[in-house]
């Protein structure tokens, strides 16, 4: 089978793999239909993610076709379409005991730490897919992965129906925050400093937009609250500056969620955590997200609508890195098809 390596950094290349088979009986076997590219598969090509090692198969956000399972697998049977959850982890630490096992210090995301899914079969424990209906096409599977990141941000934002929530960012992950957020009831203002992005937002739910670049952000959002500033912010872009603005933004008694890897310290006093009693958390990955995502996906009320903008057979999945590098204003979500 054909399967998509990342030997070193800024190299990529298309190897022959022996065909993976069922070795234990928990196991399956996925045809893989979709792979989506995502910022940490471009951060893996360009040696800028310090948590993968070389050589790697990348692919965490993935979609197929079940085609065998072993004989104990009781959820799945051959033909069904299934989504692939990412990780795994040790079940033993505090964070796994606490039922965070997204942070277990021994957690193996598919993809990042070990081989993940841009290969033509993966065999994988059957607690790692869950089944998708059907009538479900596969483009829109393949976006549950990036729909987990939305689901666990607004969960660990708290995020209940009308609050007024604050997403900085309108890219991929913004989006599926902004798309999360919504399905929970918030009124939903976002920004970002491309204005192509904010009108998708718009397209896409987005209550209010702004754009930092044309109009003062803490001023805009005073005038949407009444002064009240944002119940729940949420940094989907991860600079120094957001981080200090959402502190700053955030309303008394508000929650502030960051999603970035931004090793670079912001500049943040301590009144205005201390005086509004804000709630900082961060978000990594998910837990226990698939199975309500993939219920959304089913009921068709997740749909990508326009989110994956560019699709690639295998074969040009080289050209694929290179356009999405190239092409950052045009490119939402692009992905590899394996038809
Ligand atoms: N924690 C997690 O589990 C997780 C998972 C995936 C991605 N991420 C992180 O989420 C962030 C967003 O990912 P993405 O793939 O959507 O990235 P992206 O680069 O496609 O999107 C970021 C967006 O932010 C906008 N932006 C830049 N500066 C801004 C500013 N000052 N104010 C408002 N918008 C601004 C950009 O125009 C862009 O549209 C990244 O930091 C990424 O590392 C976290
Ligand atoms: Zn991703
Ligand atoms: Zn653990």
């Amino acid at each position: 089978m054909k399967a998509v390596r990342i030997p070193e950094a800024n190299e990529i290349e298309i190897i022959d793999l022996p065909e993976p088979e069922i070795t234990q009986a928990n196991e399956v076997k996925v045809k893989i239909r979709r792979v989506g590219i995502c910022g940490s598969d471009m951060h893996i090509y360009h040696g800028t993610n310090p948590l993968a090692t070389y050589p790697r198969i990348v692919g965490h956000e993935v979609a197929g076709e079940v085609v065998s399972i072993g004989e104990n697998v009781k959820n799945v049977t051959p033909g069904d379409r299934v989504v692939i959850e990412p990780i795994t982890y040790c079940g033993d630490c505090y964070a796994c005991n606490r039922g965070r096992p997204n942070v277990c210090n021994e957690v193996s995301v598919f993809g990042v730490h070990e081989d993940g899914g841009m290969r033509e079969s993966v065999v994988l424990p059957e607690e790692q897919v869950h089944k998708v209906n059907a009538e479900i096409n596969w483009d829109e599977a393949v976006m549950a992965e990036p729909y987990t990141i939305g689901a666990q941000a607004t969960w660990r934002g708290n995020v209940e129906e009308g609050q007024t929530v604050f997403i900085q960012g309108a890219g991929p992950i913004g989006i599926t925050v902004l798309k999360m957020a919504k399905l929970r009831g918030a009124t939903v203002i976002i920004s970002d400093i491309t204005n192509e992005r904010l009108a998708f937002a718009k397209e896409n739910g987005a209550d209010y937009t702004i754009n930092p670049s044309e109009v003062d952000t803490v001023t805009t959002i005073n005038e949407i609250t009444n002064d009240e500033g944002a119940n729940v912010v949420i940094d989907a872009v991860g600079s120094t500056q957001t981080f200090e603005l959402g502190i700053e933004v955030a309303s008394a008694a508000g929650n502030v969620v960051l999603l970035g890897f931004n090793a670079t310290p912001s500049a943040i006093a301590q009144m205005l955590i201390t005086k509004k009693e804000l709630t900082i958390t961060g978000s990594r990955l998910q837990t226990n997200q698939f199975g309500k995502v993939v219920e959304l996906i089913n009921e068709k009320k997740l749909t990508h609508n326009g989110l994956i903008t560019h699709k690639f057979p295998l074969s040009e999945v080289k050209e694929a890195f290179k356009f999405v590098e190239e092409n950052p204003s045009i490119v939402r979500k692009a992905v590899i098809t394996f038809d």
